[in-house]
């Protein structure tokens, strides 16, 4: 008789483990929260970055014909023909003159990340991340054996800012690459136009190339821009210089279920991408591609009626919590998330757990976004202000404790 092949290991055998760089991910502390809220059926939830709206219809419909139509096919590795041409002609208008060849289509903006940080990171590698952010853009070089250091926004009187000199100082010659996000997760910071040329000039002179997360780029509320979008680091470097420019389809037409994204970058890269695509995904699903050319050609209207929608949410939600004791608001510029102060909340995963269990409220922890979110959380406000109202009232009432 031989072996069974499956035997489990024997008590004085290690059980096997992930690699150690794994191991070492941190986990992601709001679900961490939202874990804290399993079985309470009224929990207001405003702890994820997405709407409470379903993506609209003419998308959706525009996924059904596809689907009925039979495209349930592989497609090419860098996305179909029509979907990066439409891209294209949108980067185009939003920030100047892009070719076809220097736009990949990607499941999601995760997964360009991913992408981006593969095709220009590695072990060993000096990658630098302004902060507080998003988790995923600090843990994605670490998978792939990069340090990653980080340089903090400072809070102030104004809210969030950027001390460019820090980051200049920090993004030495042998850094191979800055992760900036902008407009931000989570604080709604904008990266200033003279901010980012600084920035470009240097990392030029260092060789150094800019990865730009700029998936919130059209919900943005201030006037620096082009007036539909933020300022983008695609409007002032080449296509062909060291910049990555990752975006998504889940924040400006409400698809983050669909895992549909792109990036625009230099075309001598796009060989060497293509076969990065073809070992993570092969490519995007190819229905869900067909109605992302509805939504770049047709969704203009919506995206702008979604920011005016927005705008006034965050206004609603701003005005509430300024009114509150213990509470220290700014007005963000972007995104769709408020990053508030609250006394009390020195430990502010334990808070946001306990405002979870008793107050049935549901936000995210500062410290989830790195050590100098601490004392903060976040709050997304895309919903409706009936929604947003009652949550004011939930935290006002614990507060009030
Ligand atoms: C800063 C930032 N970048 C990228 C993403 C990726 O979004 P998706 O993978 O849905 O495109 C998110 C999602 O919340 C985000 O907040």
């Amino acid at each position: 008789m031989s072996a069974s092949p499956s035997r489990l290991p024997s008590s004085t055998e290690a059980a096997p483990l992930a690699r150690d760089v794994v191991r070492g991910l941190r986990a992601s502390r709001i679900r961490e929260v939202a874990n804290a809220g399993i079985g309470l059926p009224d929990v207001l939830p405003f702890w994820f970055g997405e709407s409470d709206q379903v993506t609209p219809s003419f998308i959706r419909d525009a996924a059904g014909r596809a689907l009925a139509g039979g495209a349930t096919f592989y497609t090419h590795n860098l996305g179909i023909p029509p979907l990066r041409a439409a891209l294209a002609d949108y980067a185009s208008r939003l920030h100047g003159p892009t070719a076809v060849g220097n736009v990949a289509v990607t499941s999601a903006g995760v997964n360009a990340l991913m992408l981006a940080a593969q095709l220009v990171t590695g072990p060993g590698d000096r990658v630098v991340a302004v902060t507080p952010l998003w988790p995923n853009l600090v843990e994605i070089p670490r998978i792939l054996g990069a340090t990653v250091e980080t340089v903090s926004l400072d809070y102030g009187p104004h809210g969030w800012t950027l001390d460019v000199d820090k980051l200049l100082a920090a993004l030495t010659p042998g850094t191979r690459a800055v992760m900036i996000n902008s407009p931000n997760n989570p604080t709604g910071w904008v990266m200033p136009r003279a901010a980012q040329q600084v920035v470009l000039d240097h990392c030029r002179r260092h060789g150094i190339w800019i990865i730009a997360d700029e998936v919130y780029e059209r919900l943005y509320y201030g006037h620096e821009g082009t007036g539909v979008t933020a300022p983008s680091f695609l409007d002032i470097a080449g296509r062909e210089e060291r910049v990555i420019a990752v975006n998504s389809f889940s924040k400006a037409w409400l698809m983050t279920g669909w895992r549909l994204g792109w990036m625009v970058l230099p075309s001598a890269l796009m060989d060497d991408l293509s076969k990065l695509v073809e070992y993570n995904t092969s490519c995007a699903p190819s229905f869900v591609q067909e109605a992302g050319v509805v939504a770049v050609q047709e969704g203009e209207s919506f995206t702008q009626d979604l920011v005016k929608r927005l705008r006034g949410a965050r206004d609603h939600l701003v005005a509430a919590l300024e009114a509150m004791p213990g509470v220290d608001a700014h007005t963000p510029e972007g995104a769709m998330y408020v990053f508030f102060r609250l006394d009390g909340a020195k430990d502010s995963l334990a808070l946001c757990k306990q405002l979870v269990r008793e107050a049935h409220l549901g936000l995210a922890p500062g410290s989830a976004f790195g050590d100098e979110g601490e004392g903060f959380v976040r709050w997304c406000y895309a919903c409706d202000v009936a929604r947003l109202d009652e949550g004011v009232k939930r935290l006002r009432d614990f507060l009030g404790r």
